[in-house]
């Protein structure tokens, strides 16, 4: 049976930049090429899910613009519901101005309309949500938007899927109300300052999974630490391995697969997202995972 998801997050327009050289502060310098993309930690992780295998809808929301509605079309193309994102008059959609330099990608974040992702925008949803098997949040929207979000699943017995990107501090309530927590290690040393990796692990068992990259992912089971290892790849572009991740893991857990290989099958995933260029292209269809994970 099909996963029925609901994403409540950013998304926006990615403005990347290829260049051999990064410039310094007050330097110039040529770049190789221009892409606007679709992106945003939301919409990556929205249409992650919809490829490989949810019914998924989006809850956020675009501005009154062209990139609006590029965004529109886009999730349309990838049979992500846009029944919930309402275009905001007047404000402009929010932007990631991106350079992919030196093997690394920077990224400046200009939310524009997903700032007005707001609890009373998500509380008309509540009647689509409290059908959903799984939620899903990150942190390209309102703090107070994820602490509500946070109440209301735990209110209505839904199981909340936080990817606590980019980072920020959270409320004790909050990592209680979720249900799985998806940080990269920079995130974590900010969520459980500068805690050990173990004993933020021991501390929420089955819940916590930390990213780590090339490495895996890891979490703990309630008697010891488990390493799920990645899979090597030839990385063309990191930006939105996390989305793919966490969609893919949503989905599969939304279906009731167990975490091992719930977190199997999102590595794979997140693994393939690498080999294309942009948060979204090299994201895998799930025929394509399946068919890798057989292997
Ligand atoms: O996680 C990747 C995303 O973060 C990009 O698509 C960009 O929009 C940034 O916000
Ligand atoms: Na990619």
């Amino acid at each position: 049976k099909k996963a029925k998801i609901a994403v409540i997050g950013s998304a926006s327009m990615d403005l990347v930049v290829s260049s051999q050289k990064r410039p310094q502060a007050g330097e110039t310098v040529l770049g190789d090429s221009f892409k606007t993309i679709p992106g945003g930690k939301g919409a990556n992780q929205a249409v992650a899910a919809a490829r490989l295998g949810a019914d998924v809808f989006m809850i956020g929301r675009v501005g009154d613009d062209s990139y609006g509605t590029n965004i529109l079309e886009n999730f349309k193309r990838n049979r992500v519901s846009t029944d919930y994102v309402e275009p905001v008059t007047g404000v402009e959609t929010g932007t990631a101005h991106i350079i992919l330099a030196e093997g690394d990608n920077s990224i400046v974040v200009v939310k524009g309309a997903n700032e007005y992702v707001t609890p009373a925008y998500v509380e008309k949803a509540v009647p689509l949500i409290s059908t959903c098997d799984l939620v899903m949040i990150q942190q390209e929207v309102p703090e107070e938007t994820v602490e509500y979000v946070a109440s209301i699943c735990k209110e209505l017995g839904i199981p909340l899927l936080l990817n606590p990107a980019p980072a920020r501090e959270l409320s004790e309530r909050v990592l209680e109300q979720a249900t799985y927590i998806t940080p990269n290690e920079h995130e974590s040393e900010i969520l459980f300052d500068g805690l050990p990796v173990s004993e933020a692990l021991k501390r929420f068992p089955n819940k916590l999974i930390l990213t780590e990259g090339a490495k895996g992912v890891r979490y703990f089971n309630g008697e010891s630490e488990i390493l799920v290892p990645a899979f090597p790849v030839k990385v063309v572009d990191t930006t939105g391995a996390g989305d793919t991740f966490n969609g893919a893991f949503g989905t599969a857990i939304a279906e009731g697969k167990r975490m091992e290989e719930s977190l199997q099958f999102a590595n794979l995933a997140a693994s393939i997202s690498v080999t294309g260029l942009g948060a979204q292209s090299g994201i895998p269809m799930r025929a394509e995972v399946e068919r890798r994970l057989a292997e």
